[in-house]
């Protein structure tokens, strides 16, 4: 749905086992899925205070990667700052559990065999962007499925920074659509399938990237 979704009056509604099901479902069948409030806003303006504390003179990030069976050099470019946990605050505890949760339960519906959870908090200041890419390739079966979770408070759309997602040409061919990076929301992709950008920030935006990874040995 292109603009991003609003967010119900109660913003601590928690998504039910069911609905959960029903993201697992979206994720398999589009390869990715789109839960608004899924994450507690408590938990959010928590991490949300962690973003804050990175400094955001971190300066620019810019890589070339490898990409498809010519192994050209794309180049990627973000203005961000991140740090990753290490499970030192509470409010990484909490998200690494309802990770954890989200593992188990993609392990029970798809048997990908997610093993293991990698996440940084990522700071993007104004003016901020991260072009056009995919968080893995195919051959490297390291990250499998990607997490994002918004953290801003009272995020407009005039704010800019929407998760642009291209919807794999397997599963669809319609156009990209643009989420609207509100706090709580939840965004699970298919990290070898879905190309996604985060558009032009105009406000310093906080968010946590995460990966479900294959077992070390298997990559
Ligand atoms: C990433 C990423 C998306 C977002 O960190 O790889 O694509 O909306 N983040 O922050
Ligand atoms: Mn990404």
């Amino acid at each position: 749905m292109p603009g991003g979704y609003r967010r119900p009056s109660n913003s601590t509604v928690r998504v039910t086992e069911p609905e959960q099901s029903g993201l697992i479902e979206q994720l398999a069948l589009k390869g990715y899925a789109i839960a608004p409030d899924f994450f507690k806003y408590e938990l959010c303006a928590s991490l949300q205070q962690e973003a804050d504390a990175l400094s955001l003179d971190g300066g620019a990030h810019e890589a070339g990667i490898g990409r498809g069976p010519d192994q050209q050099i794309e180049r990627r470019v973000r203005r961000a700052r991140i740090q990753w946990f290490d499970g030192s605050t509470p409010g990484q505890l909490e998200l690494l559990a309802e990770a954890e949760k989200l593992r188990i339960h993609i392990n029970k519906l798809l048997f990908l065999g997610l093993f293991e959870f990698e996440a940084q908090i990522a700071l993007t200041p104004v003016g901020g962007f991260y072009a056009r890419h995919i968080d893995s390739f195919h051959g490297s079966r390291s990250r499998i499925v990607s997490l994002v979770a918004y953290l801003n408070d009272d995020w407009a759309t005039a704010d800019g920074g929407c998760l642009r997602i291209w919807p794999p040409s397997e599963h669809s061919h319609s156009p990209p659509i643009d989420v609207v990076p509100r706090r709580g929301t939840l965004i699970l992709m298919l990290s070898e399938k879905v190309d996604h950008e985060v558009m032009l920030c105009h406000r310093a935006r906080a968010s946590v990237a995460g990966w479900f990874r294959l077992r070390s040995a298997q990559h």
